[in-house]
């Protein structure tokens, strides 16, 4: 089969607007997911890069992400259904929900090479490669994340801060200075 990411964002750009964009996101991803080696190949991510933006209007951003094991991506949130299929490495999540207790840690959940996630308009996670690795994955997201306002959260105090490349860095964590309970 043969694949392109140009392909891969029109056919998102069309799942998202019928009339059940889960089930047709998921089932785009999956698709993709099934030739991964393909995807490793064609990645247009350039080496050491964190990220491209491959397409983004209002109703769907579509990213290739890349996540090191050194690295804990601080708590944020999307405000928007976000979808992530691993194609290479392995992805670690952890998930939050914040209230008036502060930042609650909920879960972790480890996506391998061909699966995929998906997290609410309200899901919180911090993110990391797991293993030696890098990890590389597609995520979709159902608005114009860039243009949409959003927060990082501390992870003491759960305080909302703005998604700024200061705040980014302050907070972001080794793996093992988490206290994840
Ligand atoms: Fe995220």
């Amino acid at each position: 089969m043969t694949f392109s990411f140009d392909q891969f964002v029109i056919e998102a750009r069309a799942a998202v607007v019928t009339e059940k964009p889960t089930q047709a996101i998921r089932l785009l991803i999956q698709k993709a997911l099934e030739i991964k080696e393909t995807l490793v190949t064609k990645n247009p991510l350039e080496k050491n890069a964190d990220e491209i933006m491959l397409f983004e209007d209002d109703t769907v951003s579509v990213w290739i992400c890349r996540f090191d094991p050194y690295n804990v991506v601080p708590p944020h949130e999307h405000k928007m259904n976000a979808f992530i299929g691993v194609f290479q490495g392995k992805e670690k999540h952890h998930f939050f929900k914040n209230d008036a207790n502060g930042l609650q840690y909920k879960s972790t959940q480890i996506i391998e090479a061909g699966q995929m996630t998906s997290i609410g308009t309200d899901g919180l996670h911090a993110v990391v490669a797991e293993g030696q690795e890098d990890c590389y994955s597609l995520h979709i997201y159902t608005g114009p994340l860039s243009k949409v306002k959003r927060s990082l959260f501390d992870w003491d105090t759960g305080q909302a801060l703005e998604f700024t490349d200061m705040n980014f860095q302050r907070l972001k964590r080794s793996p093992n200075e988490l206290e994840l309970s």
